[in-house]
């Protein structure tokens, strides 16, 4: 018989050939674009670490808004950056807070637009932990009520998602009857299932200012050698009554948001963090990559790995690159 062999360039010949074969897309639905609130008046900063993120005040707030819906962006996460902050978090959960105030404006003004609520405590706490401290230790059950406080005057204000983040065993479980009753049943859950205990971070907690003042996170978030431990994570979260699992950070833990997208049927979102972002923009910077062809594929192999949506700074960025076409 004669020796056969494959001929896997025909459908690649042309690019409507590869049009036609194409099996995964970027929409702009998909993204969801990360805002960072301070307080105060008149400030767009520049955060120094994460070239084109910035600090906005609520009254910088309406032009960004503007722009974020003209690019055909259709959701944001909301993380605020206190003035001031104090043992217990206080900031997260005051009903003037800073994520409340925005989440209102935004409803206010943008009632289409789906606002997703960081529910996470490190930003206003003064020790920069997740959750409540004693001694050297951060605690989970009395750090609970506090989430849920922070929930329920976030869905008050009109969040349409809630995200915890703070990775306290039961957050789900806790968060849910507390949205029930305080009568939101239908605000569902995002949770930060899979959360990495990851150097990537480090740009964010420049912006969020919520760098912890001793110790670090690794008895809260995960092990990044760990996998297994990923599958207890979510399925508790499923369990729990999740209604969204978020994979995070995404681009060293593809395998994982494959995994999680093979186990489970909830929608998958990988958090596509700040070290990731920066690394980007300062080899672009510096002339060594062509920006946007990285960027585009790394969000596409985000979702070839299996993510549905996707939380990234480069969201503004994408849905210009997507209109291009
Ligand atoms: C809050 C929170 C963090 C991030 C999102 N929510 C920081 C952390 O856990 O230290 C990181 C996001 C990013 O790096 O882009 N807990």
């Amino acid at each position: 018989m004669e020796l056969q062999f494959k001929r896997h360039r025909r459908l690649r010949q042309s690019a409507n050939m590869r049009a036609l074969v194409r099996e995964t897309y970027l929409h702009k639905e998909d993204f969801i674009y990360p805002l960072f609130i301070v307080e105060g008046e008149n400030i767009k900063n520049e955060v120094p670490s994460m070239p084109g993120v910035f600090h906005l005040s609520m009254d910088r707030l309406k032009a960004e808004m503007d722009e974020i819906v003209s690019l055909g962006l259709k959701s944001v996460i909301l993380f605020g950056v206190p003035a001031d902050k104090d043992a217990e978090g206080t900031g997260a959960y005051h009903n003037h807070g800073i994520v409340q105030q925005a989440t209102r404006f935004i409803k206010g003004h943008y009632p289409e637009m789906i606002v997703v609520a960081d529910t996470c405590l490190c930003e206003y706490t003064d020790h920069g932990h997740c959750g409540v401290v004693e001694g050297s230790k951060v605690l989970n059950d009395p750090s609970l009520n506090l989430l849920v406080q922070t929930a329920v005057s976030q869905a008050e204000a009109g969040a349409d998602i809630i995200a915890p983040s703070n990775m306290m065993d039961g957050f789900v479980t806790a968060i849910r009857h507390g949205l029930d009753e305080a009568g939101f049943t239908d605000v569902p859950i995002m949770s930060y299932a899979v959360k990495y205990s990851s150097s990537f971070y480090g740009p964010f907690r420049d912006a969020a200012e919520s760098t912890p003042q001793f110790g670090d996170r690794k008895t809260y978030q995960m092990d990044p050698a760990n996998r297994l431990e990923a599958f207890r994570e979510a399925e508790s979260d499923v369990e729990e009554g999740a209604d969204f699992l978020i994979v995070k950070p995404a681009l060293s833990y593809l395998d994982i948001v494959r995994d999680m997208r093979n186990e489970f049927t909830l929608p998958i979102v990988a958090y596509n963090v700040s070290g990731e972002y920066s690394m980007v923009k300062a080899a672009a910077q510096n002339g060594w990559i062509d920006e946007k062809a990285i960027v585009m594929e790394k969000l596409i192999s985000m979702k070839r790995a299996g993510a549905d949506l996707i939380i990234t700074y480069f969201a503004k960025d994408a849905a210009r690159w997507l209109s291009e076409k």
